[in-house]
Formats: C-alpha cells, sequence, structure tokens
C-alpha cells in the first residue's frame, strides 16, 4: 500500500511572512486529514522559517534543489548535509525548470539522484516529454531514458528512498494537464520499467503527477491506480487549493 504524498513547489515565491502565514494555515488543517504524506518545498531561503512553522505538525519539509558537492569553494550552492541541517527530508531533483533553463542534463540528475540518497535524503526525481516529444510520439521513450540513467547511476535499490514524478513540461504553470488516461498510461509504463528489474520496488515506489494539478483536477487523477500523490506548483502557494487537494487523496472525504 503507498501512502499519497502531496508535496508543494513553491518555486522561486515567497518571503518570510508568506511563508509563515501559509504553513500555519496548511498546518491548522492538515492535522486533519489521515493518510496521505503533506509536503513543503520552499526556496533555500524559506526552509528554516518553514522548519520551524511546521514544528510539531505532520507535514514534511523538503528542497528544491542540491549541489553534488559536500563542501568547499563552490559559490551559490546548497550540499545534501546543509539540507539535513535545516531539517530537511526530500530534495527535488531534475525539474524540468532545471534541465530546460540551467541545462542540467541525465547525467547530472542521476549524480545528484544518487549524493542526495547517499546524505540521507528522498530524493524525488522529475521526469517529463516536451509538447515536441508528445507530439512526436515518443512520450515513453523519453521517460524511460529518463530514469534510466539513474538506475544505471544509483541502482534500482535506491529507488527504496526515491519518489518519481512524472511531470509534463508542456502542463507545468500551462494551465493545461495532461488527462487522468494520459497520465495514468505514463505512470503505468514506468512501474513496468521498474517491475522488470524488481517488483518490489515497482509496487512501493510512488510516482506523483506534476503539471497544473488543481484542486478541480485533483481527485479524477489521484483515483489511478498508479497515481499516488502530486507535485503541486502554482496552487501550493494557496492554502486552502493546497489543503483541496491534499483531501482529494481521501476517498470518503
Ligand atoms: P504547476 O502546478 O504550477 O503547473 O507546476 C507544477 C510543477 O512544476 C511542480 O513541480
Amino acid at each position: 500500500m503507498r501512502t499519497p504524498l502531496i508535496a508543494g513547489n513553491w518555486k522561486m515565491n515567497g518571503d518570510q511572512d508568506m511563508a509563515t502565514a501559509l504553513c500555519h494555515e496548511i498546518t491548522a488543517d492538515a492535522q486533519t486529514l489521515s493518510n496521505v504524506e503533506v509536503l513543503l518545498c520552499p526556496p533555500f531561503t524559506l526552509l528554516l522559517v518553514v522548519e520551524s512553522a511546521l514544528e510539531g505538525s505532520r507535514c514534511q519539509l523538503g528542497a528544491q534543489d542540491m549541489d553534488i558537492n559536500a563542501n568547499g569553494a563552490f559559490t551559490g550552492q546548497i550540499s545534501a548535509a546543509m539540507l539535513k541541517d535545516c531539517g530537511c527530508k526530500y530534495v527535488i531533483l531534475g525539474h524540468s525548470e532545471r534541465r530546460a533553463i540551467y541545462g542540467e542534463s541525465d547525467l547530472l540528475v542521476a549524480e545528484k539522484i544518487k549524493i542526495a540518497v547517499a546524505g540521507g535524503l528522498t530524493a524525488i526525481l522529475c521526469v517529463g516529454e516536451s509538447r515536441e516529444e508528445r507530439e512526436s510520439g515518443i512520450t515513453e521513450q523519453v521517460i524511460e531514458r529518463q530514469i534510466q540513467v539513474v538506475i544505471d547511476i544509483v541502482g534500482i535499490q535506491s529507488f527504496n528512498n526515491l519518489v518519481i514524478a512524472y511531470e509534463p513540461v508542456w502542463a507545468i504553470g500551462t494551465g493545461l494537464t495532461a488527462t487522468p488516461d494520459q497520465a495514468q498510461q505514463v505512470h503505468n509504463s514506468i512501474r513496468q520499467q521498474l517491475a522488470s528489474l524488481d517488483a518490489s520496488i515497482a509496487d512501493t515506489c510512488r510516482i506523483l503527477y506534476g503539471g497544473s494539478m488543481k484542486p478541480d483536477n485533483a481527485r479524477e487523477l489521484l483515483e489511478k491506480p498508479d497515481i499516488d500523490g502530486g507535485l503541486i506548483g502554482g496552487a501550493a502557494l494557496n492554502a486552502q487549493d493546497f489543503l483541496k487537494i491534499c483531501q482529494a487523496t481521501c476517498p470518503t472525504a
């Protein structure tokens, strides 16, 4: 049984006042949710503020990226140990914005995953196809390649400490969403890729959907058998929207 995970990726948004207010509104209601793991991933500058606002709640803390190096002369970078020191349990890696805007390759993403897992963080590996790739009919090959590089570098066993997020690039921040059937098809092909190497890991590894998940489409996506949660961008900046998405994981809510 996979516990659903709803993760908010705040991207480059927020200040201390906004973070404190958002966390208080989320934690007040999150206490009443059962059987869903709630995760907030603010920018680096807000990790400690959010950590303190989440204290005593059932919400977890994560970061949006990290460096592959442990420490030293890497101006502007943040290491896995620094994230742990701030109370992070998770780190998002390979987000399409990092791949597209900052040129992160499949290989670099895989190296980061290796360091994150070795450093005791649970990595959220983001994968997804561009609009052109979907239109060319190569969606599943693209995703398979992105995941295979990680399997090659970190080994299938590391997927015990890893969450996968399928985020079609064309659906991120656009208001376009993969239909539940489109998303389920990709999620299922990811699970089959894992199952071809280790059936038990395939069964337990959570695969989140990301890309314009909102309160009004969350439930139909989350009802699909291979969709185990969401990685939420825009809607994570509004406490009530985020909470509604969390509630959508509960079949009776
Ligand atoms: P949106 O929910 O704003 O489309 O962003 C999705 C995303 O990129 C989460 O990482």
